[in-house]
C-alpha cells in the first residue's frame, strides 16, 4: 500500500494545529515535517518544539526530515517531541552509522536521506540501520521545485537491495510529488509520497491524496 505523507512546510505556519488536523480528515497516512536549519539549507523553518505541538494535534505518525548540520545532536529532543520517524541526511553526518544506531536506541524509526548530487551507494552499509529511506527529487531547502527524474534511478537501486537482502525499510520520495510524478515514482518502488504544494495547493486536497494514494 502506498503511503500518503503531506509536508506541512506547504501548510500556513500561523495555522499549524489547523492545518495538521485537516490532513488527518483528508485521508493522510503520515504528516512530513522538515526541519530547516539555515546551514545545511539557506531556510530555517521549525524544530523539535514545533514537532511536540503538533503531537497533541494528530495520532498520525509523525516523520521528521532534518536538513540540519549535525544530525546526531537533536535525537533525544525528537524523541522527546514525539516524533516516530527521524530521517537525517546522508551528506550532513560523518557518522550517520551511528547516528542511526541512536535513532534507534531512542525509540524513533531511522532514516537516511540522500541529496540529488548523491549517489544511492552512500547508503550501502546503512541499509541494515533503516527503516525509511528518502530520495530526494529537488535540491532540498524549498517547497514547489520541478521533479529531477534521476531521483528513480535511486529509488529502483534501493527497491533491488531490498529484496535482495531481505530487508523492510520504507522507500520516500520527496520533492516535486504531483499526480504524473507519482505515478513514475510508485512504478520505480516508492512506498510513501512526500508532497507539500500538490496538496496543499490543491482546490480539493482530499481529492489530491486520493490520487496520490491511487498512483
Ligand atoms: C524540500 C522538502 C520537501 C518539500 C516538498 O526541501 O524536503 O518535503 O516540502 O515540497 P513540494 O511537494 O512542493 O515539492
Ligand atoms: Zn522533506
Amino acid at each position: 500500500m502506498i503511503k500518503v505523507a503531506p509536508s506541512m512546510l506547504s501548510a500556513d505556519f500561523a495555522e499549524m494545529g489547523r492545518d495538521v488536523a485537516r490532513l488527518e480528515a483528508w485521508g493522510a497516512d503520515i504528516i512530513h515535517l522538515d526541519v530547516m536549519d539555515g546551514t545545511f539549507v539557506p531556510t530555517i523553518t521549525f524544530g523539535p518544539a514545533m514537532c511536540a505541538a503538533l503531537r497533541k494535534r494528530t495520532k498520525l505518525p509523525l516523520d521528521v526530515h532534518i536538513m540540519v548540520e549535525h544530525p546526531d545532536t537533536y535525537v533525544e529532543q525528537f524523541a522527546e517531541a514525539g516524533a516516530d520517524y527521524l530521517v537525517l541526511h546522508r551528506e550532513a553526518d560523518a557518522h550517520a552509522h551511528r547516528t542511526l544506531q541512536r535513532i534507534r536506541e531512542a525509540g524513533m524509526k531511522a532514516g537516511v536521506a540522500l541529496n540529488p548530487g548523491t549517489s544511492a551507494t552512500e547508503a550501502e552499509y546503512l541499509l541494515e540501520l533503516c527503516d525509511m529511506t528518502l530520495v530526494m527529487s529537488v535540491n532540498p531547502g524549498a517547497g514547489g521545485q520541478k521533479f529531477l527524474p534521476g531521483a528513480l534511478r535511486k529509488v529502483e537501486w534501493l527497491r533491488e537491495q531490498r529484496e535482495k537482502r531481505g530487508l523492510a525499510y520504507e522507500i520516500e520520495i520527496d520533492g516535486g510529488i504531483n499526480a504524473d510524478t507519482a505515478r513514475l515514482a510508485v512504478a520505480a518502488g516508492a512506498t510513501v509520497l512526500v508532497a507539500g504544494s500538490f496538496v496543499f495547493g490543491a482546490k480539493e486536497p482530499e481529492k489530491a491524496i486520493l490520487a496520490l494514494r491511487e498512483a
